[in-house]
């Protein structure tokens, strides 16, 4: 299948700092992959590259048709193609579940009212929480509001979903909660790319992992890398992790 995401040879600094270092890999349109590794290797940079939250130094990206690197590019175009979810949960406290992620659909899609309605009521059901449309963001656990992050992000329909450690902050029973309306948007064929310390999530659903390390892509493959690292850094790593 097509590539939907293609990062070439990005490399980026903070200051003096090299964050990223000629990372290179691309994403099939349908599959899962987990970018892993440890605090400060350049994970949640790579991500926001993606969806031109950050700039690259050199090196090229795109994703879902657009030339995120090159001049002209349409940043609200990337944005509705590109839905991202993260730690924080980020929900108006003063608007309803419903309203929340019918805002995005009103004032980017200027979709009608009745139509938001149908799709935030759609999305909702997807992640499990049809019955909370009327509540207030402060009526609501950890897991049931990320996973209205999550709906809210797929109310605008996009064909590619970053996660970026989107279970970190929740306790194990809610943090199942979420990566189970994870694994059936997988199943559904979302194409995703999910940073996340969850490395049994990341064994079962992820078609790829991307071990990052110092900035750089230090492992790539399938999930049965984790099982057997090529690198000493990598088993390091899940071994720490486990
Ligand atoms: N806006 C910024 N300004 C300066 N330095 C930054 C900025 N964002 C990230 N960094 C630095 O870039 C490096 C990589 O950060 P990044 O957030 O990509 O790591 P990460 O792999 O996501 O880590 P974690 O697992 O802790 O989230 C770190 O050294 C970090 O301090
Ligand atoms: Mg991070």
């Amino acid at each position: 299948m097509s590539p939907i995401v293609e990062i070439d040879n990005i490399s980026k600094c903070f200051g003096s700092t090299r964050v990223l270092e000629g990372v290179s890999f691309t994403v099939r349109k349908g599959s899962v992959v987990a970018i892993i590794g440890q605090s400060g290797s350049g994970k949640s940079t790579a991500l926001r590259c993606i969806d031109r939250l950050e700039t690259v130094d050199s090196g090229h990206i795109k994703v879902c048709g657009h030339d995120v690197t090159g001049p002209g590019l349409d940043l609200h175009q990337l944005r509705r193609d590109v839905g991202i979810v993260f730690q924080s949960y980020n929900l108006f406290p003063h608007l309803t579940v419903l309203q929340n992620i019918m805002l995005a659909p009103r004032l980017v899609q200027k979709a009608r009212k009745p139509q938001a309605r149908d799709t935030a009521m759609a999305v909702l059901n997807q992640v499990g929480l049809a019955d909370k449309a009327d509540h207030y963001p402060s009526q609501l656990s950890g897991g049931q509001q990320q996973r209205v992050a999550i709906a809210r992000s797929l109310a605008m329909s996009p064909q590619l979903m970053l996660f970026d450690e989107v279970t970190s902050a929740l306790d194990p029973q809610l943090t199942g909660e979420v990566l189970r309306v994870m694994e059936r948007l997988a199943a559904d064929g979302m194409t995703m790319i999910l940073v996340t310390h969850e490395m049994a999530f990341a064994r079962k659903v992820a078609d790829e992992v991307i071990f990052m390390h110092r900035g750089r892509v230090w492992e790539h493959g399938p999930a049965s890398i984790l099982d057997a690292p090529a690198t000493t850094e990598l088993r390091d790593f899940v071994g720490n992790g486990l």
